[in-house]
């Protein structure tokens, strides 16, 4: 209330209308008192909202909910960051564990505060916390490849979530193939729906986003490879059963609506998706966006793909196992009316062009 009544103040003050006589009159100790009570009242913002005063995020409303994101500088975290960083309501913390990354340095630049968090260690979760209202958690098991690490990282969040009174936590959950199929072996799903176990039972109030498996793995860690027909051949062992997908770095609005929408969404698992095609239908897009270059669907099976060899194809083989059954859909009519834009996958490819031809040569 104090903050607001001196916002109004000083401008008022600085923009009263001074005759050039009454102006002269004006001391430099004025000036001075003026130029060093602005400086007190952005200190105290500062350390009040702990914002910094790089531009716009200074303006956020008095009343504005701190969200710690973690994950900031990764895809899904920095894709819920730009979807609330605007947001006049809220106020974002984004959580790295370097803070001189490149990627730190450029939220830094756009006026983002930038805090230092390793979740592997409880006290940093803890101080992070303080003062929040809301958490986007996701914890990323291809980091490690360590089940038990991911699930304390998960753990340590949740239990400074509790201790800090966090009033929302979105958690990037996955849905366990073991107990919804029978099929053992996905650490990274596994461990997500532990850490959820875990929320509820800690009961921080809560909401689940599962994510869709990602348009952008198509451009980086699952890039078609040429075949001797110079066919792009996208290896992915799904048959003829359809594979859910989304776009990441468009998906975090759907985070962002949530915090929005919290008496409608807490306490829901939400099954994020926007395009439900077979990897044929994926790869007919493709050769209609690039008429000269051919995309085919590869014929690899699960067991094949297991024994790729490269850390966490094991993990993946039991997970494209468990997409083709059909019991890990995702609810793309809610998703869309969570973030009626978000892209199609026709869309996505559209937008990413110079990515993908520069990723299929
Ligand atoms: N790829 C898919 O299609 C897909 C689909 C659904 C779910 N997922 C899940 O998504 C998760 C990965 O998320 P992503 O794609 O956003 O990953 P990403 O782009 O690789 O980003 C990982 C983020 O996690 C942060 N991080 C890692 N370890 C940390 C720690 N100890 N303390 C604090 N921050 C830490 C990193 O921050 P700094 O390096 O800056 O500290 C970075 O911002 C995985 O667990 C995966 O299972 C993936």
């Amino acid at each position: 209330m104090a903050q607001q009544s001196f916002r109004v103040f000083l401008p008022t003050v600085l923009s009263r209308p001074f005759g050039a006589n009454r102006y002269s009159l004006c001391t430099k100790s004025f000036t001075g008192f003026i130029k060093n009570t602005q400086r007190s009242y952005i200190r105290a913002c500062r350390l009040q909202n702990n914002v910094s005063f790089a531009g716009r995020r200074y303006f956020s409303g008095d009343n504005a909910k701190v969200i710690v994101v973690f994950g900031s500088t990764g895809q899904q975290g920095g894709s819920v960051l730009n979807a609330i960083k605007d947001d006049k309501n809220f106020i974002v913390k984004a959580a790295t564990r370097n803070t001189d990354s490149t990627r730190a340095k450029q939220l830094t630049a756009e006026g983002v505060q930038v805090i230092q968090v390793d979740i592997s260690d409880a006290a940093s979760c803890r101080d992070a916390l303080k003062g929040a209202y809301g958490v986007f958690l996701v914890t990323n098991f291809f980091d490690t490849l360590v089940p038990e690490r991911e699930i304390q990282q998960g753990k340590n969040v949740v239990d400074a979530a509790k201790e800090n009174g966090i009033q929302h936590l979105v958690f990037s959950g996955l849905r366990s193939p073991k107990e919804v199929a029978g099929l053992e072996g996905c650490h990274h799903f596994e461990t997500k729906k532990l850490i959820y176990d875990y929320i509820v039972e800690q009961g921080v109030p809560y909401t689940v986003v599962d994510y869709a498996m990602y348009y952008e793995n198509l451009s980086s860690t699952m890039i078609p490879r040429k075949n001797e027909k110079n066919e792009y051949v996208i290896d992915i062992p799904m048959g003829s059963a359809p594979l859910d997908m989304l776009c990441v770095s468009d998906a975090g609005e759907v985070t962002h609506q949530i915090f929005v929408q919290q008496d409608k969404y807490k306490g829901q698992w939400i099954k994020l998706g926007s395009e439900s095609l077979t990897i044929e239908e994926y790869a007919n897009i493709l050769t209609k966006k690039f008429p000269n270059r051919k995309f085919v669907a590869g014929k690899t099976t699960p067991e094949q793909y297991a024994k790729y060899g490269f850390p966490g194809a094991e993990d993946l083989a039991v997970m494209f196992k468990f997409y083709a059954t059909g019991k890990c859909d995702h609810d793309i009519e809610l998703t869309r009316k969570l973030h009626p834009g978000i892209l199609t996958f026709e869309q996505w490819v559209e937008k990413n062009r110079a990515v993908f031809e520069a990723a299929c040569p």
